[in-house]
């Protein structure tokens, strides 16, 4: 089955190969537009790299947006440490032709969102949840119309990232997925639980770069340089790789697994702010509103990736 799905992204290298799966894979994915979001880096460079991915893999008629330059209530707080200064680091991308649509990228999801049957379309977020929480700010009856929201987001387990107690996506603008996680759509949470089982080893890269298309040699280089900064801070022999979690989940949701609880976001204290508290184990009797994928499986996972990305140019 085909489902029509809205990425929302702030590419950022694992972003970038998770753009590059979807549009890899027509079968599964109709992609209405891809929409960016201020986080790993400013809004304009998340803009212009969304373009970069999209000319990259060749599906140009695949309609890219801006979205909002800033948290809802705090100043942006970007990573160039791990991601690089253009937050695209690694390949030597060349500048985009294509021209980011005019439309605002909240105002896109709206309408969008209006304008097709209801339950029909999935969200994919790769990103802080700013744009998805300004649109259900902006017009709250297209929260019955989302088929689901797809995260990648949270982690209870594994902690935080950007904090000891907080992924980066949620940490950055903690009270939009405090609104997400409160408007009764049905979410799942690729959390750091999950992508830290997916990493990136040196055989896996050495695979990707011998597809040989350009896809593949750019998606290498990329990864190669984005997990320099983790291979040093988890000592591993790979690194995380988070946002492609959440295609692969929709391709293949047998690569996870997970279990529905609630899920809460702490908005009040600096020192555990963003952390998503998951009742993971039932002890509270709060509303399930998050299913949490615990765990996923690298050996499929890159298997999948590898097919897929060897369909591009
Ligand atoms: C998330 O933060 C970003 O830096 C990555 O792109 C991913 O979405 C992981 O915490
Ligand atoms: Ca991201």
């Amino acid at each position: 089955m085909t489902r029509k799905i809205i990425i929302d992204t702030d590419p950022g290298q694992d972003d970038a190969v998770a753009i590059l799966l979807a549009l890899a894979s027509p079968e599964d994915f109709d992609v209405l537009g891809i929409v960016a979001v201020a986080g790993n880096v400013s809004l304009p460079q998340n803009a212009r790299n969304a373009l970069k991915v999209v000319e990259l893999s060749g599906r140009t008629e695949v309609p890219v947006y801006a979205g909002c330059e800033r948290p809802m209530r705090r100043h942006l707080v970007t990573a160039e440490h791990v991601h690089g200064d253009t937050g695209l680091n690694g390949p030597g991308l060349p500048e985009p032709k294509i021209r980011l649509k005019k439309q605002h990228g909240v105002d896109f999801i709206v309408d969008t969102l209006l304008a097709h049957e209801p339950g029909t379309i999935t969200l994919c977020t790769l990103g802080p949840l700013t744009n998805i929480a300004m649109a259900l700010v902006k017009a709250p009856r297209i929260a019955s119309r989302i088929k689901e929201i797809v995260m990648m987001g949270g982690a209870y387990f594994e902690v935080g990232n950007i904090t000891p107690a907080a992924e980066f996506n949620i940490y950055v603008d903690p009270e939009a997925a405090d609104v997400v996680m409160r408007s009764g759509i049905p979410i799942v949470m690729a959390p750091l639980d999950a992508t830290h089982m997916i990493l990136t080893t040196h055989d896996r890269l050495e695979k990707i770069d011998a597809i040989g298309n350009k896809a593949g040699k750019a998606v290498a280089q990329m990864l190669a340089f984005s997990e320099r900064f983790d291979l040093q801070k988890y000592g591993t022999k790979g690194a995380p790789l988070h946002d492609p979690c959440v295609i692969a989940y929709l391709i293949k949701p047998e690569l996870f697994e997970g279990r529905h609880i609630n899920v809460t976001i702490e908005t009040a204290s600096e020192l555990t702010m963003g952390m998503t508290v998951a009742d993971y184990w039932g002890v509270t009797g709060r509303v399930k509103n998050v299913t949490f994928l615990r765990s996923g499986h690298a050996e499929g996972f890159y298997q999948l990736l590898v097919e897929r990305l060897a369909r591009l140019p």
